[in-house]
């Protein structure tokens, strides 16, 4: 029970990621809070966690507004937070620079970048000292790709966000990092690699298979129990710190 009674915020709570954590904290004892933006999926994750200790908060991350109620509903059923993921995501489009599209590169940056600052901004106040915060980047965060440029720009602009972060909360032991997962075998990777495969002509799936060290593609679980890592007191020396789960693409 690393995580017993421990009030854990998880945002992009429906998603594969968010979920497969859900799934992990609640059998290590946390009360969660599921925010997503899709209320149908928020309603499935629900429904498939069967537990009183969760609630789900339909929102979106890029809003002020939506983040403080979110926030508000947290702390008002549970109290004090111990443990924000900041995981909510899109992907964008893969383009060549001349081509890529403003309003994509604006939408990206809103979810990942302002979306982690909203949320670190309006969750902290209420965060019990000692608490930990971890930030879904990506192996897109740690290198970048011809394409990639909304996508890649955010999830390094996050680590920009989490170092800072780590800094000003430290006194308070609040602990912040990123996590970088590689590519995982789920709904979202897959869009992506039908981007990239189209654009290069290749199957996108079978490029990154052989380029990852590992050989394959991520489970969602195992991103979880990384993040499980960063977000109990395992980890209790490890703040400002960047984990790649990517089967050694960023090396
Ligand atoms: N799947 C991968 O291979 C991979 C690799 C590296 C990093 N990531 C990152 O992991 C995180 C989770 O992705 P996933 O693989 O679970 O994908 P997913 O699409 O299954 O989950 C993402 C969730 O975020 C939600 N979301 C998107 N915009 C939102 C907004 N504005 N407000 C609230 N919720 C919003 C979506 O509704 C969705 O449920 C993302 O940040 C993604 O960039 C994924």
């Amino acid at each position: 029970m690393k995580l017993k009674d421990k009030v854990c915020i998880i945002t992009g709570g429906a998603g594969s990621l968010g979920l497969a954590t859900a799934r992990l904290f609640l059998n290590e004892g946390a009360r969660l809070v599921l925010v997503d933006k899709d209320e149908d999926q928020l309603a499935h994750a629900t429904e498939t966690l069967v537990a009183e200790t969760v609630i789900a908060v339909a929102a979106d991350v890029s809003s002020a507004d939506d983040t403080q109620r979110y926030v508000q509903v947290a702390a008002e059923r549970f109290g004090p937070i111990d443990v924000l993921f900041s995981n909510a995501g899109n992907f964008g489009v893969v383009a060549p620079i001349a081509d890529y599209p403003e309003d994509v590169f604006d939408a990206v940056q809103a979810v990942h970048v302002k979306g982690a600052l909203l949320a670190a901004k309006y969750v902290t106040p209420h965060m019990r000292d000692g608490g930990s915060i971890v930030i879904t980047s990506s192996v897109a965060g740690l290198r970048g790709d011809a394409g990639v440029y909304a996508y890649a720009a955010a999830k390094h602009a996050q680590v920009g966000l989490m170092r800072c972060l780590a800094k000003e909360l430290a006194p308070r032991a609040i602990r912040v990092n990123t996590i970088h997962p590689g590519p995982i075998d789920n709904g979202f990777q897959l869009a992506v690699e039908d981007g990239l495969g189209r654009q290069m002509g290749i199957d996108g799936t079978e490029f990154f298979n052989q380029i990852i060290p590992l050989g394959r593609h991520g489970r969602a679980e195992e991103v979880a129990r990384s993040v499980l890592y960063l977000a109990c007191d395992d980890s209790s020396f490890t703040t400002g710190t960047t984990l790649a789960v990517d089967g050694g693409l960023s090396g």
